[in-house]
């Protein structure tokens, strides 16, 4: 696979204040060169890692992906601030960026931006491929594993080579923090780059792939441009989103390729050749990969899930007692906050 990064530009009028006085925050967009070969068949459970010549199809091309940077802007008080670090976060399936940092209650204690941001963390929240302003290829069956993986990879490059704004970065390290779906993207760029991976720690959170599982589809998941005419009624009908947001309130409906949904199962057969460390965070109530008390017996989890990472420097799962599939989102949301920001602190101290 050959992967080149072009230029960056900016898109500075969009100033946004995330958690009052001690976060900067700042739209980017990133342009990417992806040139990855995906599977002709959309439903390849495997996004085409075990596929043949024949039966796989070139996606060579130039996407932006936007964002939203947020650091604290003023380090010397912040704790811990450590401005070599940049948290790359990917949101789920059906979520945009703001995943990240929601529009409720002002953004306070839901935001994950404004958590870690706080605590001396900056972090790039960025929109998946074909999802809010990031760019949405016209033939939704572009948009696979390996095109969204390669630019998430490909935005993990940019940060550490160049400068996003002016007197920000180039980042020393950076870490992916995944949810849901992120987090399979995460895995899936882990599987094909291994230990060429930009990535210097990945936290996944929201799910488990070394047991059978695979991503529910959300309830009432439809083609996009039916749910909403007026908005996406000129989208390849492959863009889906659900109108039903009782499982995901409160972040707003984006469209989605359901061939986003092709990394169950995956790792099976085909080791992970990451070499950084990998934590896994889970909320001991998701109902779809914490059932029957699957998650209660945490050492015996991290035993059945590290198998998939063998070449990991290390390994480790917490369960956020109480929580659900999506941690940031319920009155728990502080306590993985924090469980995040100290998988980052000790993976940038390696
Ligand atoms: C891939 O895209 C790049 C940039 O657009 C172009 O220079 C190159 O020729 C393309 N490669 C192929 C094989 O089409
Ligand atoms: C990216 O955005 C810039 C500025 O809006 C635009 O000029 C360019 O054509 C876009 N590139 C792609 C690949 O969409
Ligand atoms: C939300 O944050 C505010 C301000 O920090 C706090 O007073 C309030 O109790 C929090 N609400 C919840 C549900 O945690
Ligand atoms: C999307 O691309 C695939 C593969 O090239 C092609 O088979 C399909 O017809 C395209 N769909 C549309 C709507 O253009
Ligand atoms: C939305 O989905 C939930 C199940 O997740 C279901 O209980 C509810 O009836 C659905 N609401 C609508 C309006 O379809």
């Amino acid at each position: 696979m050959l992967l080149l990064v072009f230029g960056a530009f900016l898109r500075l009028s969009c100033i946004l204040v995330a958690s009052g006085a001690s976060c900067y925050c700042s739209s980017v967009v990133i342009p990417v060169h992806v040139d990855v070969l995906v599977p002709k068949d959309p439903t390849d459970k495997f996004g085409g890692l075990k596929s043949n010549a024949r039966s796989v199809r070139r996606v060579n091309n130039t996407f932006n992906i936007s964002g939203t940077f947020c650091q604290p802007s003023n380090p010397v008080s912040a704790q811990n601030p450590n401005l070599d670090v940049l948290q790359l976060l990917v949101h789920g399936l059906t979520y945009n960026s703001q995943y990240w940092s929601p529009p409720v209650e002002e953004f306070r204690n839901y935001s994950y931006a404004a958590f870690s941001c706080d605590r001396g963390l900056a972090s790039l929240a960025m929109d998946s491929l074909g999802v809010g302003s990031s760019s949405r290829p016209g033939n939704a069956s572009d948009v696979q594993c390996p095109t969204s993986a390669a630019a998430i990879s490909q935005v993990a490059r940019y940060l550490k080579t160049a400068s996003i704004l002016p007197g920000v970065g180039p980042f020393n390290k950076i870490i992916g923090v995944g949810h849901s779906a992120g987090s399979a993207m995460l895995t899936f760029g882990a599987i094909v780059e291994g230990s060429q991976s930009p990535f210097d720690g990945l936290i996944l959170s929201g799910l488990l792939i070394v047991e059978p599982c695979s991503i529910p589809d959300p309830p009432g998941l439809a083609s996009a441009r039916e749910d909403t005419p007026a908005r996406w009624g000129a989208l390849d009908p492959g863009y889906v989103t659900t109108s039903n947001r009782t499982l995901y309130y409160p972040a707003d409906p984006r469209s989605f390729s359901p061939r986003m949904m092709v990394f169950d199962n995956f790792i099976r057969g085909r080791g992970v050749h990451y070499t950084g460390p990998v934590a896994k965070v889970m909320g001991s109530a998701d109902q779809q990969f914490c059932g029957a008390g699957r998650c209660e017996d945490v050492a015996a989890l991290t035993a059945a899930e590290r198998v998939a990472w063998p070449a990991a420097k290390s390994f480790n799962i917490a369960v956020t007692q109480g929580s659900g599939h999506d941690l940031n989102l319920d009155f728990m949301a502080d306590v993985s906050f924090q469980t995040f920001v100290n998988f980052v602190d000790l993976f940038s101290s390696l």
